[in-house]
C-alpha cells in the first residue's frame, strides 16, 4: 500500500543512545523513500550505538553531533530546527525524555528540542523497569501535555532476552506517526466506519467462493482518516494486508459476517464506506464434510447475501452517518453508479472501472453524487482515499 507521502517536508531526526538506535537507520530510510529531506543529529551516547556514516550514507547530509561545531558558523541549534517542519526523537531513551521534560538544553539534541516549534514525536524505548518507573510516566505525561506525540513503546522481545513494556515502535509506525504529526487534524472527534477486501463464501470446510480484492482501497482509506484525527474501525474480509496503525481491526470471512460487524460499528458512526467487494451470493448449502470428486458436475445453488449498504441507506436517520459505495464495473461506469446512489440510498459512489485499480496501488475513480459527477485522474490509493474524506469534510459543514 502507498503510504502517505512526506514530499517536501524537512525532518530533524535525534537518534538517542539506546540500543534501538539501529533502527533509527531504517526509520531515516523509510522518511526518506517517503520524500522527506532529513538533518540528523546524534547524541553522545547514540554515537555509541550507531555511527554518523550510516545517516551520512541514507541521507547525503554529514550528521551532526556537537553544540559547539568549530566548523559551523553560527547558531546550530537554531538553524536546523528552523527549517525542520517536524523534529522526530528515535530512540527517546529515558534520559533524553527526562532532559526534554525539564527544558534542559545541555548538548545539540536538546538545544534543538527546546527551540523546535513545530510538532515533536518521541519513540521511547527502554527496559520496562524504567518506562515504568514513576518519573518517566511523568515525564511522558508532562511531553504529553504540551502537545508531544508519543509512539510506542510496544510490548514485545526486548535487547536483554525479557519481554514486555518497553520495546520501539517498528520503524514503519514510526513513520506513518511523523506523517499524522505533520497532518492537519480535520477529521478530530469523528468516528469512521470502512469496510475493505472481499469475502469468502464457504462451500465446505476448506473450500470458499471469493473474489480478488485485495483490500488496499479500503486499508487506505482507514489509515488516511486515522492520520487526519478520526477513530477509525475497519472491517476487513480476508486480506494479506497488516492492519493500520492506530486503527480498530475486526476481520470478518463472510458477507453475513461482515454485515453483522458493520451494523454493530455504524450505529455510532459519522461515515461509514463500504469499500469491500461483498459477495452478492453465497452457497445455499454448506457442506459439513469435504465435498468428495465424483464423475459428473457439481452444482453449486448460490442464494442473495444481504446487501449491506443498501440496509444502511434504508434504514438511514436525518442525524445518521454519511454513506459512502464503491461501484466496479466493467462498462457503463457513470450510469451503474448513478443508479447505485440512488438504489442504495448513500450520498457517494467511488466508482471504478475493473481495469483501474483492482488489485494494485492506484486507482482512476470518478466521484459521482446526486449533484455532480466528478472524474478524478489516476493516483495512489492513499490520494483517493483524501479525495473521498474531503467530501466528508464537507459533507460535515453542509
Ligand atoms: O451492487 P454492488 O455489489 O456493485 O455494490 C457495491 C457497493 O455495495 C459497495 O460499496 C459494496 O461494499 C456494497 N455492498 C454491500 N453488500 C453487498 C454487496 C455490495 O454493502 N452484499
Amino acid at each position: 500500500m502507498n503510504p502517505p507521502a512526506l514530499t517536501g517536508r524537512e525532518v530533524l531526526l535525534v537518534v538517542g543512545g539506546g540500543i534501538a538506535a539501529f533502527k533509527s537507520a531504517l526509520v531515516a530510510r523509510e522518511l526518506q523513500r517517503r520524500g522527506a529531506s532529513l538533518e540528523t543529529v546524534l547524541t553522545t551516547a547514540g554515537q555509541r550505538f550507531i555511527t554518523g556514516v550510516t545517516f551520512a550514507g541514507i541521507t547525503g547530509r554529514a550528521p551532526r553531533v556537537d553544540l559547539w561545531d568549530p566548523a559551523y558558523p553560527g547558531e546550530l541549534h537554531i538553524a536546523l530546527t528552523a527549517k525542520a517542519d517536524l523534529v522526530l526523537v528515535v530512540p527517546a531513551t529515558a534520559d533524553l525524555l527526562a532532559r526534554m521534560a525539564h527544558g534542559l538544553a545541555d548538548d545539540l539534541a536538546t538545544t534543538c528540542l527546546l527551540a523546535a516549534r513545530g510538532p515533536v514525536v518521541v519513540a521511547p524505548a527502554m527496559h520496562p523497569r524504567m518506562w515504568e518507573h514513576p518519573a518517566t510516566q511523568a515525564n511522558i505525561a508532562a511531553l504529553r501535555a504540551r502537545g508531544v506525540a508519543v509512539v510506542g513503546p510496544v510490548v514485545g522481545a526486548l535487547a536483554s532476552g525479557e519481554s514486555g513494556v518497553g520495546r520501539m515502535a517498528e520503524p514503519e509506525e514510526i513513520v506513518d506517526a511523523a506523517a499524522r504529526a505533520l497532518t492537519p487534524q480535520d477529521l478530530a472527534g469523528c468516528r469512521v466506519v470502512v469496510s475493505a477486501g472481499g469475502t469468502h463464501e464457504a462451500i465446505d470446510p476448506v473450500r470458499f467462493v471469493g473474489n480478488r480484492s485485495s483490500g488496499r482501497m479500503g486499508y487506505a482509506i482507514a489509515a488516511r482518516a486515522h492520520a487526519r484525527g478520526a477513530a477509525v474501525v475497519l472491517v476487513s474480509g480476508p486480506s494479506a494486508l497488516a492492519d493500520p496503525s492506530g486503527v480498530t481491526v475486526l476481520r470478518v470471512r463472510s458477507a453475513r459476517e461482515m454485515r453483522d460487524a458493520v451494523l454493530v460499528a455504524a450505529g455510532s458512526a459519522d461515515l461509514v464506506v463500504m469499500a469491500a467487494a461483498v459477495a452478492d451470493y453465497r452457497p445455499a448449502d454448506v457442506s459439513v464434510e469435504k465435498i468428495k470428486k465424483t464423475d459428473g458436475e457439481l452444482v453449486l445453488r448460490m442464494v442473495k447475501n444481504p446487501d449491506i449498504l443498501a440496509e444502511l441507506g434504508a434504514a438511514r436517520r436525518p442525524d445518521g452517518p454519511m454513506l459512502v459505495g464503491f461501484a466496479l464495473e466493467t462498462s457503463d461506469l457513470v450510469a451503474h453508479a448513478r443508479e447505485k446512489l440512488a438504489r442504495k440510498g448513500c450520498d457517494l459512489v467511488v466508482a471504478n472501472l475493473a481495469t483501474d485499480g483492482f488489485e494494485g496501488d492506484d486507482n482512476r475513480v470518478t466521484l459521482v453524487s446526486p449533484s455532480a459527477i466528478t472524474p478524478l485522474e489516476l493516483m495512489g490509493k492513499s490520494a483517493v482515499a483524501d479525495h473521498v474524506l474531503d467530501r466528508f469534510s464537507a459533507w460535515r459543514s453542509r
